[in-house]
């Protein structure tokens, strides 16, 4: 009965809203859409710099280097993982590596790779992110 009630509400509340915000209003509920060009070129970029040598071609800590790592890069498929930090701690420990954030120092600081680009950055975000599974 609620959902009747809703389903009637809607339309009046779109109407309401006017034409831009009855798209947000129904694009709110759905699950956020990657950007895939998005995720491409942060898939470019993870390559290009030499991530994949320990994180591995898809994200999952198994690079050619990864053996040797103590600990080991994580897999970034990890739901718990990618639910438990922000996209700020990413991009933190990318710049300022992994000895400034408690973590290896095998994990290097990336800051002058990524000066002035942002966008770099935050498609490689974008990229680990897309990897939850
Ligand atoms: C020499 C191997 C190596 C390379 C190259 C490398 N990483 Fe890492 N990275 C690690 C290790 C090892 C850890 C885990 C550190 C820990 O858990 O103490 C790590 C951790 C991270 C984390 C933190 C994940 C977490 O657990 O919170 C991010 C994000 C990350 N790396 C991104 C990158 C990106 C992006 C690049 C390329 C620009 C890169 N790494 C290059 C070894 C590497």
């Amino acid at each position: 009965m609620k959902k009747f009630a809703l389903l009637l509400a809607l339309p009046l509340i779109a109407v309401a809203c006017g034409g831009g915000e009855s798209t947000a209003l129904t694009t709110a509920t759905a699950a956020p859409e990657l950007d895939m060009a998005a995720v491409e070129a942060g898939k470019a970029t993870f390559a290009t710099l030499g991530c994949v040598a320990c994180h591995g071609a898809n994200g999952k800590g198994d690079g050619a280097a990864a053996a040797a790592l103590e600990p080991k890069p994580r897999n970034y498929s990890d739901s718990a993982w990618q639910d438990s930090v922000t996209d700020e701690h990413i991009k933190k420990v990318i710049l300022e590596g992994g000895a400034a954030n408690g973590m290896s120092p095998l994990m290097a600081g990336y800051a002058a790779q990524f000066e002035g680009k942002e966008a770099d950055l935050n498609n490689i975000v974008t990229y680990i992110r897309s990897l939850k599974e």
